[in-house]
């Protein structure tokens, strides 16, 4: 399949990988040449990885399959489209103009969205039809759950599409029928962090995340995670969907974005990575 992955940063990276892995011909596309080339380094450092864990056979024979591009009109013969830029309403709805102008009417278009309606964004597309959410989760190699969201105007065939699609890279689809804030996972997660978030005049960053990893047995601490994700996007999600009426904002998660401690990207946010 012929996919266009749009944006090159902590998703967009890692799911073109993903796909071309799988034997598809990607265009990796980011506006910023930096961040295009910093996303094409994790995804041979990633595959480097895979290869030395016996996972995959030859490197060099999926990365040329993606084909990095920093002019959007170059996606034009793409089957599937999937949005991963920042985690802001009007960047993603101007992006899904742009889009929608190039690629055809039949060309399949998702957002990787963690938190914002699908069918608010498909508003911005020429085919709603064909417009759906396919959420992964980071790291998108390993994780193993994508949801695939369908928005009111999604058709049910396209839908079935997505999961089938997501079946194809061996991953498991989360079918999600209702385009609700959250979908199924971050609708939880967001309680998590702030309830973990809540606790912090009480407790330290280290004691929460000791309990969640060694008495929940999640697989990293709550505030780990979010250095992990980003604060960034974290900070940008709960923006988005405090506008929407879900208020899970935090006030330490605000601090760190205002000092620019993205988390684990920039060596700082909870924790201090460098
Ligand atoms: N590609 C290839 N290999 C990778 C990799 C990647 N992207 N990331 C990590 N690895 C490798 C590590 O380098 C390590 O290799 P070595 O054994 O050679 O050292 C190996 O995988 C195992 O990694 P770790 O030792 O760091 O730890 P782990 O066994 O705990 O696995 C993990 C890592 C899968 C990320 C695990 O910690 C985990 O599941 N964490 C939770 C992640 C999660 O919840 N993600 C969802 C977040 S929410 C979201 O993404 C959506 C949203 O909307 C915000």
């Amino acid at each position: 399949m012929k996919i266009a992955v749009i944006g090159a940063g902590v998703m967009g990276h890692g799911i073109a990988e993903v796909f071309a892995i799988y034997g598809n011909s990607i265009y990796l596309y980011d506006k910023y040449p930096e961040a295009l080339k910093k996303g094409l380094n994790s995804i041979l450092w990633s595959l480097q990885k895979l290869k030395e864990k016996g996972k995959i056979e030859d490197v060099d024979k999926i990365y040329s399959r993606i084909f990095p591009i920093n002019d959007l009109q170059d996606i034009e013969d793409s089957e599937l489209v999937i949005e991963a830029v920042p985690e802001n309403f009007d960047l993603k709805s101007s992006i899904f103009k742009e889009v929608s102008g190039i690629v055809s009417k039949d060309t399949l278009i998702a957002t990787n969205t963690s938190s914002l309606p699908i069918s608010e964004l498909a508003k911005n597309v020429v085919n709603p039809s064909r417009f759906l959410g396919l959420h992964f989760f980071n790291p998108p190699v390993l994780m193993k759950l994508v949801e695939v969201i369908k928005g009111n105007e999604t058709d049910t065939s396209v839908f079935n599409e997505g999961i089938e699609i997501v079946k194809r890279i061996e991953k498991i689809p989360i079918p999600v029928r209702k385009d609700v804030i959250g979908f199924v996972v971050n609708r939880i997660l967001f309680r998590v962090f702030t309830s973990a978030c809540r606790l912090l005049n009480k407790y330290t960053v280290e004691e929460i995340d000791s309990l969640a990893k060694y008495v929940l047995e999640f697989p990293m601490g709550v505030f780990e995670l979010l250095d992990y994700t980003g604060i960034d996007t974290n900070y940008l999600i709960s923006n988005e969907v405090k506008k929407r009426g879900f208020d899970f904002t935090c006030n330490k998660l605000k601090e760190l974005y205002e000092k620019g401690f993205y988390g684990t990207k920039v060596g700082k946010g909870f924790y201090d990575w460098s």
